[in-house]
């Protein structure tokens, strides 16, 4: 059984004031009595602000990337081994503006992927295709490329400690969600490209699914047999519609 995972990445948002605010919210709604974990991946400055607001609860923490290097003259970079430091257990890698935006290819994001797990952090290495490659047919062969890559960097056994988020390009931001069978369809082609390498890890990776979840369509995405929770992005920058999300797992 595969525990809900509900990630917010808050992207280049937040101040002070409102991450405490946001923090705050997300305690109060936290229920003891749900399995479904919740994860919050605040921009690297507010990390140690976060991590003392969580500090002795459930919550967890990541960051949105890394370097591929653990230290030395990369001006602007942050490491894995700081993040770990602040206490982040969990990292981005490859999501699709870092792609896009920062023009981060697989071998680059495979890096990221093996630096994270050098540094004791759990990648969570996102993958998606366009919205002309969807319309060109080539979604399974893009995704199964941006998995193969980590796997020929950093073997399968490295996916024991690692999450997957799928996040179609054209649904990220743009308030038009996959349905559950065009997510779940692509959630299980993942898996089964895992499977079929290591049928135990294949089995048990997580598959997050991100692009314009909200929380009135949280629970029929996370309904599907291979989705095992969500990626947020906007709707995660709000303590009610992020934990209606959670409580929708
Ligand atoms: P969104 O972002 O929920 O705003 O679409 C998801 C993401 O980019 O991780």
């Amino acid at each position: 059984m595969r525990n809900k995972l509900i990630a917010g990445n808050w992207k280049m948002n937040g101040s002070k004031p409102e991450i405490r605010s946001l923090i705050g919210g997300i305690l109060a709604r936290l229920d003891p009595a749900r399995s479904a974990e919740v994860m919050v991946l605040p921009p690297f400055p507010y990390i140690p602000l976060v991590q003392s607001l969580i500090d002795h609860t459930p919550v967890l923490l990541g960051a949105q990337d890394l370097s591929p290097h653990a230290s030395g003259a990369y001006t602007g970079d942050v490491s894995g081994p700081m993040l770990a430091d602040w206490g982040c257990g969990h990292v981005l890698v490859g999501h699709s503006e870092r792609r896009a935006l920062h023009a981060e290819n697989s071998e680059q994001v495979a890096e990221k992927f093996v630096a994270a797990q050098s540094a004791g952090l759990q990648p969570i290495l996102c993958v998606g295709e366009t919205l002309e490659e969807r319309d060109a047919g080539r979604t399974t062969e893009v995704v199964g490329e941006q998995i193969s890559a980590v796997i020929d960097a950093a073997g399968i056994n490295a996916f024991a400690r690692a999450i997957v988020a799928y996040e179609p390009v054209w649904a990220i931001g743009t308030g038009q969600t996959a349905t559950p069978e065009q997510a779940q369809e692509i959630h299980a082609e993942i898996r089964a490209q895992l499977t079929k390498e290591d049928a135990t890890i294949g089995g048990r990776v997580r598959i997050l699914y991100g692009g314009s979840v909200k929380p009135d369509n949280a629970a029929e995405l996370f309904a599907c047999e291979d989705i095992d929770g969500g990626l947020i992005g906007g709707a995660s920058l709000q303590a009610e519609s992020f934990m209606s999300i959670y409580q929708a797992a």
